[in-house]
């Protein structure tokens, strides 16, 4: 039997998500610009920045942002056989305090139940209400587990306002770690605007999607290493967007800064408990290998192993530029550069290249419903 292709990193927005982000006039917005034009989902900090033409009309949004039957097309025109479902970023970030507990809950009921349509083609990262109370969202993580099809959450680097090194977290981490919820880190604040210059604006998303996400991701993990959460949640499982952002690549040097700095303190920096970085990474961290090169998913596999690398495709982010009209879905250039890093990645080492598309994710992610 041929092993099952998994997607972990595919996002969706319910429709009631949708209905927040058209009744919204600041960022995150969707909104109607051109009769007869698709709306366009206005997300990202600065996008709506008249000063910044090229990225200030954000992207065209249509139904595979939120009709999950386009997802299964997409899926079946990919050779997917299963996908993991999370909302798109920015979550749930941007709620108020008392609005997040109660669009938590619908969000992620209404993730499961999409799965629950598709069964066996669809498992889920719900979202939590992190603008709640910490009580509040404990009570969201311990109810996760009832949802048939969920298991674990997505999230941003902001925690609760003060980034992922934060002593507050700490119940957050310890029932995400109690119910055996793996956390989905996905950046989405990127780098202050000032790093990409005045001409920014002339290289559209380039700068803050090639480098800000993935430099956002490795701050933020590097921080939950730095501040000694893996030491405090030693069963603590979080999977890293872009392949671990430049994490895999830079061990080496965060392991060796952390080794020659006189002044890292805390109770976490005593050398005889830390723990390593390469530790950290083949026990706690899985990686996903949206990275779109041989070179990335090798570095991926080195720092956290073949059996901790899991495909992915980030869609609907990254469709084609130009859509063949009237013809039947063609492949998208995003998720083909993908499988062919995997593939040139593991060469004639065949099974690792099939545990990395799928039965890894099956594996880690216990994706069956029995
Ligand atoms: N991919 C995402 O997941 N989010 C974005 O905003 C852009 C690319
Ligand atoms: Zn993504």
């Amino acid at each position: 039997m041929a092993s099952k292709v998994v997607d972990v990193h595919t996002h969706v927005y319910p429709p009631q998500y949708v209905s927040i982000l058209k009744s919204r006039s600041k960022v995150p917005y969707v909104r109607d610009t051109t009769p007869g034009q698709p709306s366009r989902l206005i997300i990202l900090p600065g996008e709506d920045d008249p000063s910044s033409e090229s990225t200030a009309k954000g992207r065209p949004i249509g139904p595979e942002y939120y009709d999950i039957n386009k997802k299964i097309e997409f899926m079946d025109t990919h050779g997917i056989d299963i996908s993991v479902i999370s909302l798109a970023n920015p979550w749930l970030d941007f709620l108020d305090r008392d609005e997040a507990k109660g669009l938590a809950r619908d969000v992620n009921d209404a993730i499961d139940s999409m799965c629950d349509a598709h069964p066996g083609r669809l498992f889920a990262f719900g979202a939590l209400p992190l603008s709640a109370p910490s009580e509040v969202i404990v009570e969201e993580i311990h109810r996760l587990p009832t949802l048939k099809y969920t298991r674990g959450i997505i999230m941003g680097t902001s925690g609760l306002g003060n980034g992922l090194d934060d002593p507050e977290l700490d119940p957050v981490y310890q029932a995400l770690e109690q119910e055996n919820m793996t956390i989905f880190l996905h950046p989405h604040y990127g780098l202050p605007k000032e790093v990409f210059g005045p001409r920014a604006a002339d290289y559209g998303h380039v700068l803050p999607l090639a480098l800000g996400f993935p430099l956002e991701t490795t701050i933020a993990v590097t921080r939950m290493i730095l501040s000694g959460v893996f030491d405090r949640f030693p069963k603590l499982s979080v999977l890293l967007a872009h392949s671990g952002g430049t994490l895999p690549f830079l061990a080496g040097r965060l392991e060796s800064c952390i080794l020659h700095d006189a002044h890292y303190s805390g109770p976490e920096a005593k050398v005889e408990s830390r723990r390593s970085v390469w530790d950290i990474l083949k026990t706690n961290i899985l990686l996903d290998a949206v990275v779109y090169s041989e070179l990335g998913v090798r570095a991926a596999a080195i720092a956290s192993g073949a059996d901790r690398v899991l495909f992915g495709t980030d869609h609907p982010f990254f469709p084609p530029l130009e859509a063949a009209e009237g013809e039947e879905e063609q492949k998208w250039l995003s998720v083909t550069t993908n499988y062919k890093a995997i593939r040139e990645a593991f060469g004639p080492e065949k099974e690792q290249a099939e545990a990395v598309l799928g039965g890894n994710a099956i594996r880690l992610l216990r994706l069956t419903t029995d």
